[in-house]
Formats: C-alpha cells, structure tokens, sequence
C-alpha cells in the first residue's frame, strides 16, 4: 500500500508574515486530526528557513521549489541542494512546467538536478505533463514517456525509492480545468507500466505518481480514488489552509 502525498507548491507567494499566518492555520486544522497522509510544504526560497522552523515537530515535511545541479559556483540567483538540505529539506520539486517554458529547463538538466537532489538525500518530486496541444495532437504518450525516460536516466532501482512523480498536464495548470479522474488514471498507469518496463515491476509498485493541475476540494476525492493516483501537487488551492486541509482529508481513503 502506497501511502498517499499531499503536497503544497506555493509558487511565488506568501511572504514573511503571510508564512507564519498560512503555516499556523494549517498546523491549527492538523491539531484537530491529522490523516495518514504525507503533507508537504513548498514555499519559496526565502521562506524555507521559517517555515523549517514553524513546522518543527509537527507532521507536515519541508519541501522546496526548485534547485541548481551543480553544489556551489558562479551561477547568480540560483540555489544549490547542498544549501536546502543545511535548512533541513527533504524534497524538492524539479521539472516542473513552469521552470520548463520560462526557463527553458531540459530533460537533461532536469535529469542532472534529479540526481544532484539524491545525492544530498532529498527527495526529487519529478513533474512531467503534456501540453494542450501535444494533447490534442495524440502526442501525451510519447511526451511523458519521453520526459520519464530522459528524467530517470542514469538513476539506480535503490535511487528511484526516493522520487516521486508528479504528472501535471500543463492545460490544467491553473486554468482550474482539472483533468478527469480517468484521463489522469490513463497517463499515471502507463508511466507506471514504463517505470517496470525500465526497472522492474516491484519497483515499480512502490513509486508514489502524483496528479497536478486543479486540484481542489471537490475533485481531489474522485482523482485519489483511482489506481495509480498516489495523491496531488497543487498549486492555487494550497494558498489557503482550508482548501489545502479539505485536500489533506480527500487523501486519506
Ligand atoms: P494549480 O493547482 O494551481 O493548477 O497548480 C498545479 C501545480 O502546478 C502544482 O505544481
């Protein structure tokens, strides 16, 4: 049985103080009763050192939203995993979508990070998705496939414990045109088809497969319901604690 995640990319928002409100509303919910669900934060950068302090002793993990693959070095503005392991991360959210088209990340450099992140033991949460026209184009088998095979590359069975996938189709980013449950279902059991057909089915039994993209309170029940949906990235709706804790419960059947 896979224990499910719900986890938190805040994105560019929240700054100092509304960390510590966002931060105390939702320890105050899990105080109440927490489920047996990995929670995980990703705030940004400059909220990393405080939320790590707020959430001291409680249930919820650190996670952040990005990293460099390379440990230290000339590269203004960017931060390595040596650095967010010092602050006590656990996970990291690397290929996501929006680092992929504004930023032009590669599979490869998405690949290097990936193995950069282990390497200091923090757990790679590696989102891939198709976009809507790859979609409409009957492209989104081959461009997860694709973005599977080139993230893992070079990543041991032992190693591929340690990474999440996060499948976020990029037209439900943010557009809260969230994919159906079964359209989500389709995609996550074919990556986890591929993951055995690069490791071995008992490997590939074990790899937590998120769904991104809309989730919110009303959908999140019937998305985690299926098969091969081990729980949700989300976005928008992790802004508030109340949203994000309806999530947190939807996860826990
Ligand atoms: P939304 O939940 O706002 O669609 O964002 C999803 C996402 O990109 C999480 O990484």
């Amino acid at each position: 049985m896979r224990k499910k995640i719900v986890a938190g990319n805040w994105k560019m928002y929240k700054d100092k103080s509304e960390t510590i409100e966002l931060i105390s509303q939702l320890k105050e919910k899990l105080s109440s009763y927490t489920p047996e669900v990995e929670i995980i934060i990703c705030p940004p950068y400059t909220s990393i050192e405080l939320a790590g302090e707020l959430i001291k002793n409680s249930k919820i993990f650190l996670g952040a939203q990005n990293m460099h693959s390379e440990i230290e070095g000339a590269f203004t503005g960017e931060v390595s995993g040596k650095m967010l392991k010092s602050f006590g991360v656990e996970y990291v959210i690397l290929g996501h979508s929006e680092r992929r088209s504004y930023f032009k990340e590669t599979d490869e450099f998405i690949n290097q990070k990936i193995k950069r992140a282990i390497e200091f033991d923090i757990k790679p949460i590696f989102c891939l998705g198709e976009t809507l026209e790859e979609r409409e184009n009957g492209k989104t088998f081959d461009v997860v496939e694709n973005q599977l095979t080139k993230g893992l590359s070079g990543i041991s069975r032992i190693d591929l414990e340690k990474v999440v996938v996060a499948y976020e189709p990029v037209w439900a980013i943010g557009t809260g045109k969230t994919a159906t449950p079964e359209q989500a279902q389709e995609v996550q059991s074919f990556l986890r088809t591929k993951i055995s057909e690069l490791y071995d089915s008992e490997i590939a039994s074990k790899v937590r497969i998120l769904y991104g993209g809309s989730v919110k309170p009303e959908n999140a029940k019937d998305l985690f319901k299926q098969p091969d949906i081990d729980g949700g990235l989300i976005g928008g709706a992790c802004l508030k604690a109340d949203s994000f804790y309806q999530i947190i419960l939807a996860a826990q059947f």
